[in-house]
């Protein structure tokens, strides 16, 4: 471990952590300290405890924020940052199935615009919406490392590729 790492110490800056701090459960605390213990330096933990914080409110909402920058000794903008450059980190309520169409380069070129307006049609919603009845969420991300197989998009934890209309409908359709 590098001195440089040891020795990074909480910001002097005061955090500034809003009105309200989200609690959880004695179990969930518990799965917490297990992630920090693991880690020389706490901030190391952010990505393990911002997952834990999106399962158990839906997402990274302002008070999960504010509980991730308490814990770890951040500010909320070093919890900020963080969240809104993985694609997998909820900054918004999404819906059941988060449908994350790929629209970088290969995927660009292999249809990637295609992928997208069939579920916008399909769904009944344009890009950045979720359903009515909450199901469906779609957004387009940056590259999800599926290259060779574009098009492709990922449904929460899952990756679909080759994508065709077809294959679509019987993706989406499956879905319980
Ligand atoms: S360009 Fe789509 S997965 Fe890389």
């Amino acid at each position: 471990m590098s001195q440089q790492l040891t020795q990074i110490v909480p910001l002097s800056q005061p955090v500034d952590i809003g009105d309200e701090v989200a609690s959880f459960s004695s179990e969930v605390e518990a799965e917490i300290d297990w992630h920090l213990a693991k880690y020389p330096v706490m901030r190391s933990a952010i990505l393990p405890l911002m997952f834990i914080v999106q399962r158990e409110r839906g997402y990274l909402d302002p008070p999960g924020v504010a509980y991730l920058a308490n814990r770890l000794s951040l500010r909320i903008t070093d919890i900020w940052e963080v969240a809104t450059f993985y694609s997998m980190i909820y900054t918004q309520p999404v819906g059941k199935y988060h449908i994350q169409v790929c629209k970088t380069l290969s995927c660009k070129i292999m249809g990637a615009g295609k992928v997208t307006e069939h579920c916008s049609k399909k769904l009944g919603i344009k890009v950045g919406e979720t359903t009515a009845d909450g199901r469906f969420t779609l957004s387009e991300v940056e590259c999800l490392g599926s290259c060779g197989t574009a098009p492709m998009f990922q449904i929460n934890f899952d990756y679909h590729e080759n994508l065709t209309p077809q294959k679509i409908d019987q993706i989406l359709d499956k879905l319980p």
